[in-house]
């Protein structure tokens, strides 16, 4: 019979189940195996992991949005705003990963997307639910793009379930009304899988919010957390068309069009909108009584 090796390290905790806790937590196994390039071009690993990375961000934000309107609901602005402080933060990282792709040149992409095309067939990344969610959440609300999620029924009527769902901007406007300010009941009881029609009502709303420096501290506050928002949201937009432009220019795309020419008119789709047209008069001195001047 052999003897035990002397000093011999005893066998690792966790060897059981093959992993360690830091393996099992984070799933690096699962995570490190989801990466199949279908070209043999050596930069596709980074398109993958770019793209990826976005859709975990994507999914990131979906909850974190998700948690916010719960918040709001409960009257916690406080707690709302933490929130919504981290959807500011995690656009920082989402829009970084454009520099991990911006080595691509139209040869690089177009060797990559026509394998991709040979092995799943001609896609578009209209497919991709995760980012429709995030933006059915920001209040930006176009049914038309449903049509591309017929193949994936569980996610059609989830994302089907967002479209007539309150968006985070009808939350804060709900917030807004409970706490004195004048939403007309139309807004607040309309259709929300329509688009939202921007109102002059809202416009006003958001100037009383902003009216004194010193007076609604912490609603401000969320008035420019939600700008943070938008601003990153229309950061990706400008860097996926300038990332268009540069690999894919003026070719047609999906439905035909050229695609730089189909992408160009989202980039007026800012999410909040009256946030942004009342700066046009926020701040403005009082109107001046017309008998002052006799
Ligand atoms: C750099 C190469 C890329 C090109 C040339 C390109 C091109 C396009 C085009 C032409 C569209 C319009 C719809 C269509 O015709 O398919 C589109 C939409 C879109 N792309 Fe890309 N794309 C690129 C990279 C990416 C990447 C890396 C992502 C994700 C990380 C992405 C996500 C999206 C999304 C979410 C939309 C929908 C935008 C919206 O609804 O406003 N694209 N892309």
């Amino acid at each position: 019979m052999n003897e035990p090796v002397k000093n011999a390290c005893p066998a690792p905790a966790g060897a059981s189940t093959g992993q360690t806790p830091y393996s099992a937590w984070m799933h690096t196994d699962v995570l490190h195996s989801l990466q199949h390039p279908v070209s043999d071009h050596p930069g596709e690993h980074a398109w993958i992991v770019s793209v990826q990375v976005s859709e975990l961000y994507w999914m990131l934000i979906i909850k974190e949005l998700q948690i916010a309107q719960a918040q709001l609901r409960a009257d916690d602005l406080t707690q709302a705003c933490r929130t919504l402080r981290r959807v500011v933060a995690h656009h920082e990282p989402l829009n970084a990963t454009w520099r991990s792709i911006a080595w691509m040149t139209p040869t690089d992409l177009l060797s990559i997307l026509s394998r991709a095309v040979a092995t799943y067939g001609k896609d578009t990344a209209l497919q991709g639910w995760t980012y429709r969610q995030m933006v059915y959440l920001l209040g930006i609300k176009q049914a038309e793009h449903l049509q591309h999620f017929t193949p994936q029924p569980e996610r059609w009527k989830q994302l089907n379930q967002a479209l007539a769902e309150p968006s985070l901007y009808d939350d804060v406007l709900a917030y807004l009304d409970r706490n004195g300010f004048a939403v007309p009941a139309a807004m607040l009881d309309r259709d929300f899988g329509v688009p939202y029609a921007p109102s002059k009502a809202i416009e006003k709303v958001w100037r009383d919010v902003y009216a004194d420096p010193n007076e609604n501290r912490e609603l401000q506050q969320l008035g420019e957390t939600l700008a943070d928002i938008a601003e990153g949201f229309s950061t990706w937009k400008y860097l996926h068309l300038m990332a268009t432009r540069r690999t894919f220019g003026g070719r047609p795309a999906y439905f035909g069009t050229e695609g730089v020419a189909w992408l160009v008119p989202t980039m007026d789709e800012i999410p909040f909108p009256e946030l942004w047209s009342a700066r046009g008069f926020i701040g403005d001195p009082p109107a001046v009584c017309p008998h002052m001047h006799k």
